[in-house]
């Protein structure tokens, strides 16, 4: 792009990670000049509570830096060079039945992983293809990351519908583990880290783990991990809540079941689902404990600072969540050849897997885009399992493109959360009921 600043749209303008990544953009001027900052939403009043909070504090700090909220798509991606695209089609009212549906057969209840995770795919597809079709009728040659769940089906939907869009799927997941890695072994941050990993999204395994120098860091991180997985590391103060505490803790067992590789926490949920279930209130899930944590802080903050008049006094400080992605635009805009894990189409990187898969791998990230790091052959019980899986994300895009209610049935029914095509059915009919204003109708 070789431009001398940037002009970003941030999609899911009243997302509660909003504030986070409108500090973590201003931070470094030297890495990434901003010049301009949009919100966009399809709901104003969320998304004025977050405006007008983020207008006091640029306009406090960052009077030369151009801000301005909308619902109207024309004004918010016109003259742009990216957008950061951060929805939840629904909101937490559907995540909210994402999560306790399928609990009321036994299942687990999960953002992204499940029939939860399904159901909100079939939510999540339309609204993002409407965001890259704007951005293709407004800014042609701006770059879209997108980072709205679930990040597999989605990346997936823009594959088969989109396939020539300059969008970019990704996730903090894999980051949030790597930092915590590198806490392990003494090391600053994800950075520090050189990696091989192969998976899907939120469903992945790292099987090299170095230092620039190239020492091997992986016997030291095994040591942790079978002591008490990632849970003696602090580096990932972000995910301060017990329940993630919990995962961090769970990650030993799910380090037991293949001590070669290190896994993602999300695969607690495909190894473990009797055990998430027998450790979850049906009635108090995890939308429950954001809504009232993350949710209530951010709104809080946001409605105090309009309300002073000020910012200052807050101690406000850029989400280390947000890191990532800023950096990610920046090796874009600067051509800088740097290491980003993301979720792409396979094209062979993962020599003995399916071509046309949405993966999730380490990439070289230029102006051009991305150029896939080979990750080689994987092995049996991983290939199996991302077999399975994979299935479960192409058979939902499926059905949202063709209407079909016997693909979607077949995706739950292929969940390995699932036990039987029986429990699938009831789920999905209930889901169907609960998503009736935001699937397709489906025959
Ligand atoms: P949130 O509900 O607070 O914010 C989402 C916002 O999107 C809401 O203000 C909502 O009105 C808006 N929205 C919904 N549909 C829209 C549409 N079609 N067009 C424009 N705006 C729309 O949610 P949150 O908890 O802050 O999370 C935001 C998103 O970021 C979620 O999808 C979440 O899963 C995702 N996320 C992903 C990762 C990752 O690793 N990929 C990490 C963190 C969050
Ligand atoms: C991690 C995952 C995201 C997910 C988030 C859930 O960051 O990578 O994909 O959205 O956790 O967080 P929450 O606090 O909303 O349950
Ligand atoms: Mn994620």
């Amino acid at each position: 792009m070789g431009k001398q600043s940037y002009a970003v749209t941030i999609a899911g303008g009243g997302s509660t990670y909003t504030p986070g990544v409108v500090l973590m953009l201003l931070n470094d001027a030297e890495k990434f000049p901003v010049r301009k900052i949009v919100l966009y939403d399809n709901d104003a009043e969320r998304q004025k509570t977050i405006g007008d909070a983020c207008a006091i504090y640029i306009r406090e700090r960052h009077p030369e830096v151009e801000f301005s909220y909308t619902t109207d798509p024309a004004e918010a991606f016109s003259g742009i060079d990216f957008v950061l695209a951060q929805i939840r089609v629904g909101k937490y009212a559907m995540r909210d039945k994402d999560e306790k549906i399928p609990l009321k057969y036994g299942v687990l209840g999960q953002e992204t992983c499940g029939p939860g995770g399904i159901a909100y795919g079939l939510r999540s597809i339309g609204g993002v293809i409407g965001l890259v079709d704007y951005m293709e009728k407004y800014s042609p040659d701006a770059w879209m990351l997108n980072y709205s769940n679930p990040a597999a089906i989605v990346a997936e939907a823009t594959r088969r519908l989109r396939p020539d869009s300059r969008i970019i799927n990704i996730c903090d997941m894999p980051i949030a583990l790597m930092d915590i890695m590198a806490s392990m072994c003494g090391l600053k941050d994800y950075r520090d880290l050189s990696y091989g990993y192969y998976g899907l999204n939120h469903f992945g395994w790292w099987w090299k783990i170095e230092d620039h120098a190239g020492h091997d860091l992986m016997p030291h991180i095994k040591e942790c991990m079978a002591r008490n997985g990632y849970a003696d590391a602090t580096a990932g103060l972000e995910f301060v809540d017990a329940s993630w505490q919990a995962t961090f803790e769970k990650a030993k067992d799910v380090y037991a079941v293949d001590p070669s590789t290190i896994p993602n926490t999300y695969l607690k949920y495909y190894l473990y689902p009797d055990y998430v279930v027998a450790h979850t209130d049906p009635k108090h899930t995890r939308t429950d404990e954001v809504r009232e944590g993350r949710e209530k802080r951010v709104f809080g903050t946001a409605r105090e600072i309009v309300r002073r008049n000020t910012a200052e006094g807050f101690g406000l400080k850029p989400d280390e969540h947000s890191e990532y992605i800023v950096d990610l635009a920046s090796a874009l805009a600067e051509n800088a050849k740097e290491r980003f894990m993301l979720i792409v189409p396979n094209h062979g990187a993962i020599e003995n897997f399916d071509s046309d898969a949405t993966v999730e791998i380490p990439c070289i990230v230029g102006s051009d885009g991305y150029e896939r790091i080979c990750q080689g052959k994987i092995p049996q019980f991983q290939k199996g399992l991302m077999e399975q899986q994979v299935s479960v994300e192409k058979l939902a895009v499926s059905a949202w493109i063709d209407h079909s209610y016997q693909e979607l049935w077949q995706a739950l029914t292929l969940s390995k959360t699932v036990p039987s095509a029986a429990v699938a059915k009831q789920i999905l009919d209930d889901l169907y009921e609960a998503n009736k204003e935001f699937w397709p109708e489906l025959s």
